[in-house]
């Protein structure tokens, strides 16, 4: 049997053995390949700081094993918080990345011992001064460039440079420490240029924030958006590593300020592999052209993903010969829980209703996205190796 290319022989075998006598659907996390990304990502970004973005992928196995390695955490509520300080991770090594936030959340990170929060609003920036007060603070600006991102976070997140400034020079006077500017360009961003015309905002900031209320900020959170190997193709980590490294010293030639990455995806994606059956395979009249494929998976039990066909992961199966294209579908009864229809997916003619469908690079954004019950269906089940 042919193996998918987006794993080694020996990840696959590996995989597939574990997997061959489950019940499906189900998503195996292979923790090797998490240790790998880490370890790339530092070996690269040696002079940066990573804090895991723990929304990824919350799974305590992903947790213990990134703490052991020296990762710290991106949090993004109470639960998560809770979640890592479980995993025996000092609240030293956690920061509040999400800027919008109830009072008694921020009042409930200050008191475990949180003391570095984003925000990006003076409402959120005068609450963290009321109930974590003395906390460092860094602002979220807006970016621009989401065309490359295949998931964008722009928009909801993040102020103009010019309200930045404005807020770190608040943020002192109702005495906070205002130690940095965050950026996020997009989650799966394909363009590494997007980084340099952040950075370069990032820059503008940080001098006019010394010139104008002299004030001399300390960090650069880059955020996330390093890809996961899915079909489209994207550039090597180390091109990454070299464009980026080079717009820092670029913009910052005395002296590049402390860097903070935040990587979800490209740590912890690349391990999973969704395994999952076919239910149904029919054409909707005798000379339709293309088959409906439904799978035991879709987008409530964990490709939430797919939702305006965003993220395209490659698909493996078992069978061999003349392939056709197919729509992809989940298995609830929701039109909406389509997956794949205008992308076109070419799938063997051989493949039958019972065969297992490899949803490979599925390890972020996928369990924890999963819907608790929709038609009955329970959320979908992780096995670690
Ligand atoms: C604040 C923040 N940081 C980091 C990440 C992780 O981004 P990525 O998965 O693209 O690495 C996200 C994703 O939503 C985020 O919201």
């Amino acid at each position: 049997m042919k193996h998918p290319e987006h794993l080694s022989p020996e990840n696959w075998n590996k995989i597939k053995a574990f997997a061959d006598n489950k019940e499906t659907p189900f998503i195996v996390v292979d923790l090797n390949t998490v240790r790998e990304k880490y370890l790339e990502l530092v070996q690269g970004f040696d002079y940066a700081r990573v804090y895991y973005a723990v929304k990824a992928n919350p799974a305590e196995e992903v947790i213990k094993l990134l703490g052991e390695l020296g990762s710290n955490f991106d949090i993004a509520s109470v639960f998560e918080l809770d979640r890592v300080l479980k995993c025996n991770v000092s609240p030293d090594r956690c920061s509040y990345g999400n800027t919008i936030k109830k009072r008694k959340d921020i009042a409930y990170f200050y008191e475990k011992g949180v003391s570095l929060f984003a925000t990006d609003s003076e409402a959120d920036l005068r609450n963290i001064a009321e109930y974590a007060p003395g906390s460092r603070v860094y602002i979220r600006i807006l970016t621009e460039g989401a065309e490359g991102a295949d998931w964008p976070l722009s928009r909801k997140f993040g102020c103009s440079p010019e309200m930045a400034i404005e807020l770190a020079a608040l943020a002192k006077e109702l005495g906070l420490d205002p130690y940095g500017v965050s950026f996020h360009v997009g989650s799966q961003q394909r363009e590494i240029d997007t980084w340099d015309g952040a950075i370069a905002k990032v820059k503008v900031v940080f001098e006019r924030l010394y010139s104008e209320h002299g004030i001399a900020l300390k960090m650069i959170n880059m955020g996330g958006g390093f890809p996961a190997q899915y079909i489209q193709k994207t550039n090597e980590f180390s091109t990454y590593v070299e464009e980026i490294t080079r717009f820092l010293t670029e913009d910052f030639p005395d002296l590049v300020p402390e860097v903070i990455l935040e990587p979800g995806r490209s740590l912890v994606g690349d391990s999973g592999v969704i395994v999952s059956e076919i239910v149904l395979i029919s054409r909707k009249s005798q000379t339709a052209l293309e088959r409906w494929v439904y799978a035991d998976v879709g987008k409530f039990n964990g490709l939430i993903e797919t939702l305006d066909e965003s993220i395209k992961y490659p698909i493996h199966t078992e069978r061999d010969g003349e392939e056709e294209a197919v729509v992809l579908a989940g298995p609830t009864c929701d039109s909406m829980d389509i997956m794949y229809e205008n992308h076109k997916y070419e799938l063997p003619l051989s493949l039958e209703i019972g065969d297992r469908m490899y949803w490979m690079a599925t390890g972020a954004y996928t369990s924890s996205y999963c819907s608790v019950e929709f038609n009955g269906f329970p959320p979908l089940k992780t096995y670690f190796i």
